[in-house]
């Protein structure tokens, strides 16, 4: 076959496709290429403007390193990151809702117990707040031996990565038997996302949408349990209904309330007064889990019979 145009191409591409082994990359390159076709079509993409956008792709990749991934930034903000979130965390009723990961979540980061202090080491102060809660499952039952791996902007609204340093306001923070987990850490203040490369200049031209509200990160995992990536937003925050990444979601605003207790204080090493925000997380059991679950109950609804 020769000879192809605007409205032949596709069609021909899509048959080549055929021979592709692996039938999910089939139906999946099938649709990519039927709808970049489609696009191309529909605002009659010129070859400057095509170019432009090969550029633009290609200093995206550019800007990546290990601390730097423009690559999510470009999903978060065009909100393919929370359509993929959404397509794939229809959450169990109850169940923390999930949220996007982001470009700056780090392996590797220290871990604490019960009552850490995130603060150590900080470079900069903020409002200190402590953070405390219970990892449970979506029927209200504590859950042990969780770990919540959480991160954090500094007060200026830079994270860690983004700097030359150590790890700061990040920390892997084990939950106790009961599920309880505690840590002193800084109240989060909306920031920017990164706009000094080539998504900056994207947003810029296109829309003035690049704060985010204030959060704090968190990865819950547990054995036995679907692990959550989500943020605890805060109260009051004047970006919580633009946030240029689409994450935020009604159930996981946070209070953060102000204590004033010098006993309290003392006993987590906080000055008086503090702000403090209880914040449970609730896990839905991993497939394994809820077989097992049913399992259960249906052995001990047979007891009952
Ligand atoms: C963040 O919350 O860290 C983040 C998420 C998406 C884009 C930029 C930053
Ligand atoms: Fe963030």
């Amino acid at each position: 076959m020769r000879q192809f145009n605007e409205d032949t191409l596709t069609n021909e591409v899509v048959a080549r496709l055929k021979k592709t082994k692996n039938p999910r990359l089939r139906e999946i390159m099938t649709s990519l290429v039927k709808h970049v076709h489609a696009f191309a079509r529909e605002v009659h993409l010129t070859e400057e403007e095509w170019f432009e956008g090969i550029k633009f792709l290609t200093s995206v990749g550019q800007k990546c390193d290990g601390k730097r991934q423009e690559f999510i930034l470009l999903s978060d903000v065009l909100g393919l990151s929370m359509m993929v979130v959404a397509l794939n965390h229809k959450t169990q009723a109850g169940a923390t809702e999930a949220t996007v990961l982001g470009p700056f979540f780090a392996h590797g980061a220290k871990e604490f117990g019960y009552g850490a202090d995130l603060r150590e080491g900080a470079t900069m102060k903020g409002e200190d707040v402590w953070v405390s809660g219970r990892v449970l499952s979506v029927d209200g039952k504590p859950i042990s031996n969780a770990a919540l791996d959480i991160w954090q902007a500094k007060a200026d609204g830079i994270y860690d990565l983004q700097t030359e340093g150590e790890f700061e306001l990040r920390g892997r923070v084990k939950a106790n038997a009961k599920g309880e987990y505690a840590f002193a850490s800084y109240k989060p203040n909306f920031y920017s996302i990164p706009i000094d490369g080539p998504v900056g200049d994207m947003v810029r031209a296109t829309t003035n949408n690049h704060m985010r509200p204030a959060h704090m990160h968190a990865i819950v995992s547990a054995p036995g349990y679907q692990q959550v990536i989500t943020h605890v937003f805060v109260e009051g925050d004047p970006h919580l209904d633009g946030d240029a990444v689409y994450a935020v979601k009604n159930s996981l605003i946070g209070k953060y309330k102000r204590v004033n207790n010098p006993e309290q204080a003392k006993k987590r090493g906080l000055p008086n007064p503090f702000l403090t925000l209880t914040w449970d997380f609730r896990l839905a059991a991993d497939k394994a889990g809820a077989k097992k679950a049913r399992k259960k109950i249906a052995a001990s609804d047979a007891v009952a019979t």
